[in-house]
């Protein structure tokens, strides 16, 4: 009874949706446990593009419980038009579950998420302005709204009003914007909870009695570890914990359910929004990388800062989340590269040299990136399904990897589709 975690291990977008796909066509249960529509997946089956943002990925399968934990934020109209989208395409939704502990983004999160950003201004952190620090906000502050909330009209009426009424005082005295109209509010977002009500279902019980059946399980992760709001490059960072252990607390199962934990990384790094990024090629190979590896927001479509595979992020998250195993996604975007680099360590503006992920971003801004330096290749790998096809750069790339990252490369990414997968 296999339950595995996928959990990213840079800044996000390293193509977990791919691996998460793989291994969710392997499951029974496919769980999702943080975050909300600020993620974006995208997963190419039979040739087809799908984006999802909070529905889990294995609902390209028919037969797969589909589970969205407590510690997901949901917003119900984008979340509404996920389900459309996806019965267009004939895909069945019918496995969905969502906990009614899960908090509900409401219009008001959008609005201050977008508010508060401009108000930084300079200082901005780059959120996507899906409203995902608001919500989490009145989660902490014990003022949220859940989906239990939203599928009972009453009780949103109530929470609604009176939450809303304070939000409403914040948007037009603090920061000079227009009011909601509390009540054309509750009845749209009534609606939404009327479409809802058939999907809730108690996600922490389906997925104890699935784990005491001995069904394998996949919980999916979303953001990535140097988002996480504690472990991450704070303060631009997610307001969850997108951490292996987060898993357990946003699903409500114990830790030893979990019995394999793979962290997605690419075969180099990038970044949305802003914050350090110690290996950041801002030249014409850092341009290349973006544009053959289609390096664009899922979710907000711009262009992502990207640079070369950071060893000493890839060990943090190998440390934070007790990874058993790395998938290296995308090894075929580094084709046609004469010299590729690993950064293996930061040197400090005293010399000293840094193995281990700074706290603080006072100490990142202020680093060096050590490289060791390696032998690029020009052949086209995105045919290669085991690793002795592999040229022999690419094999000595991923072997150093394994090493200076003190982890097993389980799986490596050589296109797009989930075929185009090494396993070792
Ligand atoms: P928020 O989650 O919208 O509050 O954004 C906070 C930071 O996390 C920003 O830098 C976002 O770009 C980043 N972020 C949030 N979700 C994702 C994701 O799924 N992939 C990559 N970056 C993300």
């Amino acid at each position: 009874m296999p339950a595995n975690i996928v959990i990213g291990t840079q800044w996000g977008d390293e193509g977990k949706g791919k691996i998460i796909d793989i291994l969710a066509s392997r499951a029974e249960v496919v769980v999702r446990s943080q975050g909300g529509n600020n993620a974006g997946h995208t997963v190419v089956n039979n040739g087809e593009t799908y984006k999802l943002h909070l529905i889990p990925s294995g609902i390209l399968y028919p037969d797969k419980l589909c589970l969205i934990g407590a510690g997901v934020v949901l917003d119900p109209k984008d979340f509404i038009g996920e389900l459309n989208s996806l019965a267009e395409r004939g895909v069945s939704t019918s496995n969905l579950k969502i906990d009614p502990r899960a908090h509900v983004v409401m219009p008001w999160h959008i609005v201050l998420d977008g508010l508060s950003e401009e108000f930084r201004g300079n200082s901005d952190i780059g959120t996507t302005k899906r409203g995902i620090g608001p919500t989490y906000m009145d989660k902490y502050e014990r003022c949220g709204i859940r989906i239990y909330d939203l599928i009972n009209p009453e009780v949103f009426a109530e929470k609604a009003r009176a939450t809303g009424k304070l939000k409403n005082k914040i948007i037009t005295e603090v920061y000079g914007g227009n009011a909601f109209d509390l009540e054309e509010v509750i009845k749209e977002y009534t609606e939404y909870g009327k479409i809802l009500a058939p999907y809730v279902a108690d996600v922490s019980v389906l997925t104890y009695e699935a784990s005491k059946a001995g069904k394998t399980i996949m919980f999916e992760g979303a953001q990535a570890t140097l988002l996480d709001i504690d472990f991450g490059t704070y303060p631009y960072v997610t307001s969850s914990h997108p951490l292996s252990a987060g898993v357990c607390v946003g699903t409500g199962v114990g830790p030893k359910v979990i019995t394999n934990i793979i962290g997605v990384a690419k075969a180099y790094t990038t970044r949305v929004g802003k914050g350090p990024f110690p290996t950041e090629l801002d030249d014409e190979t850092g341009d290349k990388i973006r544009n053959v590896g289609g390096e664009f927001g899922t979710t907000t479509g711009r262009p992502r800062r990207t640079g070369w595979f950071d060893a000493v992020i890839v060990r943090h998250s190998v440390r934070v989340n007790g990874l058993d195993g790395l998938a290296i996604n995308k090894l075929d975007t580094l084709c046609g590269l004469d010299t590729l680099k690993v950064c293996v360590g930061y040197k400090m503006p005293d010399g000293n040299i840094l193995e281990n992920f700074p706290p603080t971003l006072e100490e990142l801004s202020g680093c060096l990136p050590v490289y060791e330096e390696f032998e690029g290749f020009n052949e086209d790998i995105t045919g290669c399904r085991s690793f002795e096809e592999l040229p022999e750069a690419c094999q000595k790339y991923i072997l150093r990897l394994e090493e200076l990252c003190d982890c097993k490369v389980a799986m490596i990414g050589v296109g797009p589709d989930r075929t185009q997968i090494i396993e070792r």
